[in-house]
């Protein structure tokens, strides 16, 4: 079996804790073999952890992407930085799994999907919740369902450090310096400022906290019930802190909500009502791997009562995603998280933000 050789850009959190373990879990299938961060401590801590060679380990990013033994580039550096190197990564024909959000502004959203039309190369977004096959079953199910009169999307949780500090031991940058640190904070605010314009600091809290946060949910919601037709409304609170927005799918409406809390709880779920059924996705935290993600479906069983089935199976989402990415590139397929899958979460991003600027 042919095995991809993953090069990976940025090496914090997520990529220690959940695309190494999941890439050497399918080691049949990848092999993690170049490195790049802009922090030597991060990068020679991760390098010797997972027996990266030195001169597989790299600061900039262009020469990981040179490097004639990688096939394929993970992103998963900060998000203003993920156009550029996918657009470097297209062009140097390497397969791309990029983080989530694949980008910040619509342009770039189109500068990608023009680059990715012309390419050969495959160029998978994270969004790693729509690959657990609970979801995958929801869908299936919801697809059978005529007459569904009411959704809801929920996604209420800890801080991730929460999570994080009580279960892994990551290796954190002490060596960034603070020209890396106002660069990168001009470029995510420059591009924010391009997305939605000069707006108050909570609309450009929301506006990180749907790129962050809520990717996850509009892009599940989207591939369980579709785009809905408009934006009913959508408000804000907390400096951007908790999200509110009901949208509008013609004969139902979906009612999403979502913000982060000092209570280490993971509460997020999907639930498609309809008259004689519901159907429920339930997620756990991502930093724990190999949790649960229970499907849930509430049937009437015509005699009062309720018949009720839960499942789930034992495989991470991210292992699910590494292996679709997997099937993608071997048989030339376009992910069903793609570059213009995601453009739609922008352009929901867009409207919601338009409502509350009213
Ligand atoms: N799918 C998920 O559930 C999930 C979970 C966490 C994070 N993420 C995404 O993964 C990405 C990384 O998040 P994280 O939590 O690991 O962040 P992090 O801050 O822990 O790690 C980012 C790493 O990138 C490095 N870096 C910064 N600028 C760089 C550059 N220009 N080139 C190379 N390396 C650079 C930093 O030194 C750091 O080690 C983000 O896009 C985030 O949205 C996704």
């Amino acid at each position: 079996m042919k095995k991809l050789r993953v090069g990976i850009v940025g090496c914090g959190e997520a990529t220690q804790i959940l695309h190494l373990p999941s890439l050497y879990q399918l080691r049949d299938k990848f092999e993690a073999v170049a490195l790049c961060d802009i922090s030597r401590t991060v990068m020679n801590g991760v390098g010797n952890a997972w027996q990266i060679p030195a001169e597989k380990r790299f600061l900039d990013y262009q020469e990981l992407i040179a490097q004639d033994d990688v096939d394929a580039v993970l992103i998963a550096n900060p998000n203003a930085y993920h156009k550029e190197i996918i657009l470097a990564a297209i062009s140097a024909g390497k397969h791309v799994l990029v983080e989530k959000p694949m980008c910040i502004t619509l342009e770039d959203a189109d500068e990608i999907i023009a680059a990715d039309a012309v390419s050969d190369c495959v160029v998978q977004v994270g969004t790693m919740r729509r690959y657990s096959p609970s979801f995958v079953s929801a869908c299936q199910l919801v697809k059978e369902m005529e007459d569904i009169n009411l959704c809801q999307v929920h996604d209420v949780i800890g801080r991730n450090s929460q999570f994080i500090e009580a279960t892994s031991n990551v290796i954190h940058a002490d060596d960034i310096t603070s020209d890396q640190i106002e660069a990168l904070r001009q470029r995510t605010n420059e591009s924010i400022t391009a997305a939605i314009g000069v707006v108050p600091d909570a609309l450009r809290n929301t506006y990180n906290l749907l790129l962050g946060l809520s990717t996850h949910d509009i892009s599940a919601m989207r591939e369980l019930i579709g785009m809905p037709e408009r934006v009913l409304y959508a408000a804000q609170k907390y400096n951007g802190g908790c999200i509110t927005a009901a949208f509008d799918y013609g004969t139902f409406i979906c009612h999403f909500e979502t913000g982060t809390n000092a209570v280490a709880e993971f509460n997020a779920y999907l639930q498609v009502n309809s008259r004689e059924r519901v159907v429920r996705v339930e997620y756990d935290t991502p930093y724990v791997r190999n949790l649960p993600i229970y499907l849930e479906v509430l049937d009437a069983n015509g005699r009062h009562g309720v018949k009720r089935t839960r499942q789930h199976t034992w495989s991470d989402p991210f292992v699910e995603e590494w292996l679709a990415f997997y099937d993608n590139v071997m048989n030339k397929k376009t992910p069903k998280t793609s570059p213009q899958d995601f453009r739609h979460d922008l352009e929901l991003f867009q409207m919601m933000i338009d409502q509350m600027e009213r």
